[in-house]
């Protein structure tokens, strides 16, 4: 004779055994699948008189129901456990120091260029790149250079061979070609900074043949020099981080701005040592200016209508003095010792001004 109370505890007894979900599957099935024991008892129910039927039927239920909700509950348990295997199996010790192979550095003009893009981003200026082989027609003859043009000439410029039509590309010398292809594909307002590779034909403790600049353009209709000097002077405080940074805009000359000037911080020289943000000495950082209307004119804007303006950042030089770095060479050595004093640890978050 069947007796429901030996198969309530058989089952229970099976589910609290269960290792896994797969076995708690097997359980599943051996009790309420299609040919499941349950299921069976269920199916003789028919042959009962309606008395025993009844009773059984419902205590039939009734276990249905409980080892369902056993089922369940062992169910998620396990679920926990397996979960809590995983999370132990694949912990990760944060205490342990970082492997040597992954001791890199950030080169500090990739450093500076981060700080410079994340300022002038806080001012709403976007990214913009240019490429590094250039026409004379964006590098010089666009920006107002004139023909005969000092710059132009071989012992400044790097000069590729002339290409099938006798073109000559040059590496270009300035970030400033940018200006032109911005302006020919955009329509104002624009405000744009391009950070990137410059050549000239020079070598020595502060000349390299490649270096980097950080170009900056704004075109709208009504930025005036009072724009100009606000934003640079803000670009200069935040960079160096001092408040009361001594800044002196000097005249100067650029055939592509009109006024043009460029800007000196102040700074002290003690023997070898140089102080940034002491009254003493000057020392020039960037070129910038009024947009030349020519200029405008060649990247097809009416100067009648729109006006701007632009700088130019060296940007070895500010990192050089932002970071204490006396020689330039070294930059472009690939000299691990240099690079692991000079460099930034990845995860090293330096801020806006102080750096790390
Ligand atoms: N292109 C100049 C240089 O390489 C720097 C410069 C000066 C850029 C004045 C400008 C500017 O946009 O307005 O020396």
């Amino acid at each position: 004779m069947f007796n429901i109370k030996t198969l309530e505890t058989e089952l229970l007894n099976r589910i609290a055994c269960a290792e896994d979900l797969d076995s708690l599957e097997k359980i599943r099935i051996f009790a309420l699948g299609k040919r499941g024991r349950i299921t069976a008892e269920m199916k003789n129910l028919a042959a009962m008189n309606p008395q025993a039927r009844k009773k059984t039927g419902k205590a039939l239920n009734q276990l249905k129901c409980l080892v369902k909700n056993t089922l369940l509950a062992r169910k998620t348990a396990l679920s926990s456990v397996i979960m809590d295997d995983c999370i132990l199996a694949n912990r990760v010790d944060i205490s342990l120091p970082v492997p040597p192979e992954m001791k890199g550095r950030i080169h500090p003009i990739t450093q500076t260029t981060d700080e410079i893009i994340t300022i002038f981003a806080a001012m709403g200026f976007v990214v913009v790149e240019g490429p590094d082989i250039e026409s004379d027609y964006y590098n010089f003859e666009a920006l107002n250079f004139t023909p005969n043009h000092p710059a132009r000439q071989d012992q400044d410029t790097l000069y590729l061979k002339p290409d099938k039509n006798g073109e000559r590309k040059v590496l270009r010398t300035h970030t400033s070609a940018v200006q032109i292809r911005t302006m020919e594909k955009q329509s104002p307002p624009i405000r744009i900074i391009v950070p990137g590779r410059t050549f000239r034909s020079d070598h020595d403790a502060t000349h390299s043949p490649m270096f980097h600049q950080v170009e900056g353009l704004v075109i709208d209709k009504v930025s005036h020099m009072g724009h100009l000097k606000g934003c640079l002077i803000d670009f200069c405080q935040a960079f160096f981080g001092i408040k009361d940074l001594p800044i002196r805009f000097r005249p100067s000359y650029f055939p592509f701005t009109e006024p043009s000037a460029e800007l000196d911080i102040g700074c002290l020289r003690i023997g070898h040592e140089l102080k940034i943000g002491h009254y003493g000495d000057w020392l020039e950082i960037l070129g910038s200016g009024m947009v030349h209307p020519n200029v405008l004119r060649n990247s097809g804007l009416n100067p009648s209508k729109y006006q701007g303006f632009a700088f130019g950042i060296g940007l070895e030089r500010i990192s050089m003095l932002k970071y204490g770095i006396p020689d330039l060479r070294p930059f472009y050595e690939n000299n691990l010792r240099w690079m692991h004093h000079y460099g930034f640890l990845s995860f090293a978050q330096p801020t806006i001004a102080g750096g790390v």
